[in-house]
């Protein structure tokens, strides 16, 4: 039996089988998931807020927890949208806002423009540029210097163990 979920702050209702993932529902509404961990928990590109109807989703595991501890923007509803299966009636989830860029070459192709949101790292979720910020070269050495953009290392940590 299908489940209903709403999507905030964009305000659309949709529906999702029992057990499925909350990432179905985001890509379902073509929302722009990056999903870098290919749905493994790893990242922080699927993270949501629950709203409400957080006992309508299944626990969060170890490696979610995990993963929800490295994310800066964090809080006590948050879940990752691709680990939290959907069992009951009543979720509603409100995507964070801010786009997530997956490689350092991402902010380069922006340079003298401004960031139209925040831009975000995908593992910690970190405002890599402030909404508004206008995206210079120095910009991105600052970011080079500060943040790692290896993916890999990240996610072949074994951080369920
Ligand atoms: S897609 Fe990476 S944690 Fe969900």
């Amino acid at each position: 039996m299908a489940k209903t979920v709403r999507l905030e702050p964009i305000a659309i209702e949709t529906s999702v089988e029992t057990n499925g993932n909350l990432l179905s529902v985001l890509l379902n509404k073509d929302l722009d998931v990056l999903k870098e961990c290919g749905g493994r928990g790893m990242c922080a590109t699927c993270h949501v807020y629950v709203q409400s109807g957080m006992d309508a989703l299944t626990p969060i595991n170890r490696r979610e927890q995990r993963t929800l501890e490295v994310i800066t923007s964090c809080n006590t509803n948050s879940r990752l949208a691709c680990q939290a299966r959907v069992l009951g009636n009543g979720v509603v989830v409100e995507l964070p806002p801010g786009m997530y860029v997956n490689s350092l070459q991402d902010i380069e192709a922006l340079i003298g423009r401004r960031a139209e949101q925040n831009l975000l790292h995908p593992v910690t979720g970190q405002v890599l540029v402030e909404a508004g910020k206008l995206i210079t070269r120095s910009t991105l050495n600052q970011i080079k210097d500060t943040t790692s953009f290896r993916l890999n290392e990240y996610f072949s940590q074994t951080r369920d163990v």
